[in-house]
Parts: structure tokens; C-alpha cells; sequence
């Protein structure tokens, strides 16, 4: 495994995914990145959008800009578009892990305002009993291998996350895809049915919260490669062709080899360009004191310096 190293960190292949990027920084800096933003609480990073960037402002300066280059870079890479990063230090606490999140995400984009709890971010758990339509909550079942932001007239460049709280918690891994790891992209990328503009909406689904109709290709050509949008359940195709169509990718995406489950621990947060990955989850094993919760941030790279 080769190890790039420099003062403030190190970068292999995660163990769980060659293409995925598993970042480690210097345990005594982050240590110091924490300390200098005790004095804002998560309140200050809620309600003031200029505070995410000083969070990303107070990561950079404790870790230098080949780590923030190294972010934006590996991010933006068709070869590899994800990686790993995390607290060691107060790996539990949910203001450092918000300030860390934060810092990572806004040292690459801007986050998409989260529909689902009206905030920059949402943090959501699955428990063993729900009480939600959506099956993001679901403990037991297989979440299905989507992209994030399908239903929404908002771009979505990229998604974080980050395991807040494990708890009697076996099973429920990311479930990911990268599209060049598919055997058959080519084949649904050229299908007649590729460039055609279905109808996307989860105005059904009261906890999304969104009322959005949107019509769009499921794949699209960016930078030259193949991406693709897709999401089974807020898809709505209009003849039996059309259904097949999706029916068909569903069960090929989750029959690729190249979907791989990859293990998150509580403190560490995954960084995907959700242009060419698709995420999904394995389902958990049965336990009624099942408590996981996890934090998402979705947003759009950043392009004014
Ligand atoms: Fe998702």
C-alpha cells in the first residue's frame, strides 16, 4: 500500500476501497484545530453562513494548503472522486464532529440548504422501530444504491457522511459504486433511453419535505465522462419500456461487482463526487437496542476564490 506523507497528514488506499483516498491527519493538529474553535458553539455554524468558512479557514491553517489541494483534488478526480477522514480526538462529540464536518466540507464547496431538517446539514438515526415514509430509517432492508438530489432543481456535486452515534449496530455498512467499476454503464449509458428527460419527484414523501418536479436525463456527459442521476424510488417512467428501462439498471447496479460495502467508524466521515458514485446501505442485523445516527451534508464545489 503506498503512503504519501507529509507534516500534517497521510494519505493510503482505504482498506476497503481502492479507489477511495483514506486520509489520516497528525493527532496532536487536530487537537489544536478544536481547541481554537471552542468558543463557537454549533449555534454560531447554524445560523451564520460565514462561520462554515472560517471553520474551513482554522482547518487550513492548522494543516497547511497541500491538505485542502489535496481535498478539492481528490474530490474532483473521475479516478478516485472519494475519501475518508476523522476525528481520533473527541471522536464522539457531536459540536467537534459538526466542526470537522464542516471544515472538510466548506474547504471544497458550499452545502445545499438539507430539506429534510432545515438546516446546512441534517443528522438523521435509524433506530430498530420507525416512524418515517422513508425508507433512509429503515433499519432491516437494503437502502438501494442511489445518487443524492435527484428530485431536487438544485445541482448536487457532492455528499458527506459522517458516523455520529454506533450503538448494538451490526451490519448497516455504505453500500458504493463507482460508475467505471460497473460492468454494464456502457450498455444503459447508450441505450435509446439514456438521454430521455424522466420525471423526478418526492413530493409523496411528506418527510422530504420538497415539493420540486424535475425532468432530467438519467445519464449526463461532465468533463468528458459519463455521470449519471438515479434514484428508484422518486423516478417516474410513463410506459412499460421505460420501466423496464430502470427496472433493469436497478438490478444491475445492485448486482455489480464492483458495489462495495465499506465500513464508516464513529468520528470518521466519507466524501463522494456524486456525479460518477452511487450510495446505498446494507441492511442491519436484528437488535432492539439498535441507535445509529449519521450526518449528512450535500453541496456544490465552490468556484469563486
Ligand atoms: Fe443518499
Amino acid at each position: 500500500m503506498s503512503v504519501t506523507q507529509s507534516q500534517t497528514f497521510s494519505v493510503s488506499v482505504h482498506p476497503g476501497h481502492k479507489r477511495i483516498k483514506q486520509i489520516t491527519l497528525d493527532t496532536s493538529l487536530v487537537k489544536n484545530f478544536l481547541q481554537d474553535l471552542e468558543e463557537f458553539p454549533v449555534q454560531r455554524l447554524e445560523n451564520v453562513p460565514f462561520m462554515r468558512f472560517h471553520v474551513a479557514h482554522t482547518l487550513k491553517k492548522h494543516f497547511g494548503e497541500e491538505l485542502i489541494h489535496l481535498l478539492r483534488d481528490t474530490l474532483r478526480d473521475r479516478k478516485t472522486g472519494g475519501f475518508t477522514v476523522g476525528l481520533d480526538e473527541q471522536a464522539d462529540n457531536f459540536e467537534a464532529q459538526l466542526k470537522f464536518a464542516t471544515a472538510i466540507s466548506y474547504s471544497i464547496g458550499i452545502a445545499n440548504f438539507d430539506d429534510m431538517s432545515g438546516e446546512y446539514y441534517a443528522a438523521f438515526d435509524v433506530k430498530h422501530s420507525y416512524d418515517s415514509d422513508t425508507f433512509l430509517r429503515k433499519a432491516y432492508r437494503t437502502l438501494e444504491l442511489h445518487t443524492d438530489g435527484v428530485f431536487v432543481n438544485q445541482v448536487t456535486d457532492w455528499l458527506l457522511m459522517m458516523k455520529l452515534i454506533e450503538e448494538n449496530a451490526e451490519g448497516g455498512e455504505s453500500r458504493i459504486l463507482h460508475l467505471d467499476d460497473w460492468e454494464e454503464m456502457g450498455a444503459f449509458s447508450n441505450h435509446p433511453l439514456a438521454s430521455f428527460n424522466f420525471k423526478y419527484s418526492y413530493a409523496h414523501r411528506k418527510s422530504k419535505n420538497v415539493t420540486d418536479i424535475v425532468y432530467d436525463s438519467i445519464f449526463y456527459n461532465k468533463d468528458n465522462h459519463i455521470c449519471m442521476r438515479y434514484n428508484d424510488q422518486c423516478t417516474f417512467p410513463e410506459t412499460e419500456a421505460q420501466a423496464e428501462y430502470l427496472k433493469e439498471i436497478q438490478e444491475s447496479i445492485e448486482q455489480s461487482d464492483g458495489t462495495i460495502s465499506i465500513s464508516l467508524p464513529v468520528g470518521q466521515l466519507i466524501m463522494l463526487n456524486n456525479h460518477f458514485w452511487l450510495h446505498g446501505r446494507e441492511p442491519f442485523k436484528q437488535n432492539e437496542k439498535l441507535f445509529r445516527r449519521l450526518m449528512r451534508q450535500r453541496g456544490v464545489f465552490a468556484n469563486k476564490i
